[in-house]
């Protein structure tokens, strides 16, 4: 089989950490890299998770790198790691051993996404979890990038509502600009959306059948939502999947409903700003973008999710 070349871009991050698992146990991506972006946590926790989880999992081949440490212009610098939903560090309790054989690879992020685009020739799809920092300074810097990125699956903004503000989802609130300069860039995208990522649930039972795998990926997602039974009982979040329904979008379409609209994000609004604008009614006289996750089948991408992370190689 010919693998699909990703590279994910992320905050991790609780669910960032589960999707990273997912694609790792999926037989037809080939993980190319995994950058980190500050959003969840800081940047320097984020990027030490990603390198002490690929270590945890065996994963050393995969390179690692550092991404920004602020947003473009206007959003927030998460500086002293986190708040309740990620816990501090961006993996809620658990403390991964540090990595001792791998190091960070010598590129920024945005330059290691092109590199790698120029590299995988056309081929190179895009994970964006977290603010899409690292991706408009690559789209910023190389006037090719865009021609050469075949899809960018997200997970951000929302078709309704918001989670930090009325209007606002955290991963376009955190760098609006950037995420606007991702929306214009013309490549091909899909966002998955906190309206529908919100009813991407895991269970009590979907825990339970992971920590019975007795893998290492399949303790580690048991203990995450541990933690997340945790947070949910102190009033927090409910074991909400939205990065991993994000990947589901690229790898189990037949769990989500999408179609294509106009969509932009408002980023000068004072009571707006972080909003994804999605023209649901065409009233804008804009040709669509991107496609847009509608709905979701939560009992279908549960499944889904369980099996990948059940199938992550013991290395
Ligand atoms: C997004 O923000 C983070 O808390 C999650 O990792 C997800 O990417 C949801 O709004
Ligand atoms: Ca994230």
């Amino acid at each position: 089989m010919n693998k699909r070349p990703f590279l994910i871009d992320c905050d991790t991050g609780t669910d960032d950490a589960i999707a990273i698992m997912a694609a790792l146990g999926s037989p037809q991506v080939e993980v190319r890299a995994v950058t980190s972006v500050n959003g969840n946590v800081s940047e320097n926790y984020t990027s030490q998770n990603n390198l002490d989880l690929l270590e945890y999992l065996g994963r050393t081949d995969i390179p690692v790198a550092h991404g920004a440490v602020r947003p473009l212009l206007s959003g927030i610098v998460n500086d002293e790691g986190g708040t309740g939903t990620h816990g501090k560090t961006g993996l809620g309790t658990i403390t991964l051993p540090h990595a001792q054989c791998s190091s960070f690879d010598c590129r920024i992020a945005s330059e290691l996404v092109y590199d790698l685009a120029v590299e995988c020739a056309g081929d190179l799809e895009l994970l964006v979890i977290g603010p899409m920092t690292n991706i408009a300074i690559a789209l910023c810097n190389h006037r090719d990038l865009a021609g050469l990125i075949k899809h960018i699956w997200f997970m951000g903004g929302a078709a309704h509502g918001g989670n930090v503000s009325p209007t606002a989802e955290f991963n376009i609130w955190v760098d609006p600009e950037a995420a606007h300069i991702v929306f214009q860039s013309g490549i091909p995208m899909t966002m998955v959306g906190l309206d529908v990522t919100l009813k991407a649930v895991m269970t009590e039972e979907d825990v339970a059948q992971l920590r019975c795998k007795g893998s290492k990926a399949g303790t580690l997602a048991a203990d995450l939502l541990d933690f997340m039974l945790q947070r949910r009982s102190k009033g927090g979040e409910d074991l909400v999947m939205h990065d991993a329904l994000a990947l589901a979008a690229a790898l189990c379409p037949e769990c989500l409903t999408c179609k294509d609209f106009f969509a932009d994000v408002e980023h000068t609004g004072s009571y707006t700003a972080g909003h994804t604008f999605v023209d649901l009614r065409g009233v804008s006289g804009r040709a669509p973008n991107m496609s847009v996750a509608l709905e979701v089948d939560p009992s279908l991408f549960r499944k889904w999710l369980v099996n990948a992370i059940c199938s992550v190689p013991e290395k």
